[in-house]
């Protein structure tokens, strides 16, 4: 090894073991959902629990709504395809952006979002659809149903403190 190769290798710095990538290995799971962290933001824990358990459930139902309207989305069929193509998507949009901001707040308050399929299916009080296309006027009942459990929800979350 020439001196000015030993040179360059003690010049790079070594990664810390905090920046290695752990490749192949599942973690440990640092907070679980539930469970508050300690945040300055002048909520008391209670509060900020009751605030993020009640957001955490309509963040699963958003969740579900959402993809609803982008399963409706894609399976719609008839002469009024067109309209309600477009019409389900802007909507799955509005959607989107509802749960980012949810997702957020919770995250805020001090708990952890919810946020994969598997989990808005075991919290969501929405009916799941089934894999199927269903004709028009159900799917546009379906969507009413979803949207009457989040106002429904988003009422008595007014009610928390
Ligand atoms: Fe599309």
């Amino acid at each position: 090894m020439t001196t000015e190769t030993k040179q360059t290798q003690q010049s790079v710095p070594r990664a810390s073991d905090e920046a290695q990538l752990h490749l192949n290995q599942r973690g440990h799971i640092i907070q679980q959902p539930g469970t508050i962290r300690n945040l300055p933001i002048a909520l008391d824990e209670q509060a900020r629990l009751d605030n993020a358990k009640a957001l955490n459930q309509l963040l699963a139902d958003t969740l579900m709504l959402r993809d609803m309207y982008k399963k409706h989305h894609w399976q719609l069929a008839g002469h009024t395809f067109y309209q309600l193509h477009l019409l389900f998507d802007k909507h799955a949009e509005e959607q989107t952006a509802l749960i980012d901001l949810i997702a957020e707040r919770v995250q805020q308050l001090g708990d952890v979002a919810l946020g994969m399929p598997s989990d808005v299916m075991s919290k969501t009080k929405i009916e799941n659809p089934p894999q199927g296309a269903e004709e028009v006027p159900v799917m546009i009942d379906r969507i009413l149903e979803g949207h009457c459990v989040i106002i429904t929800e988003a009422r008595a979350g007014q009610a928390v403190r």
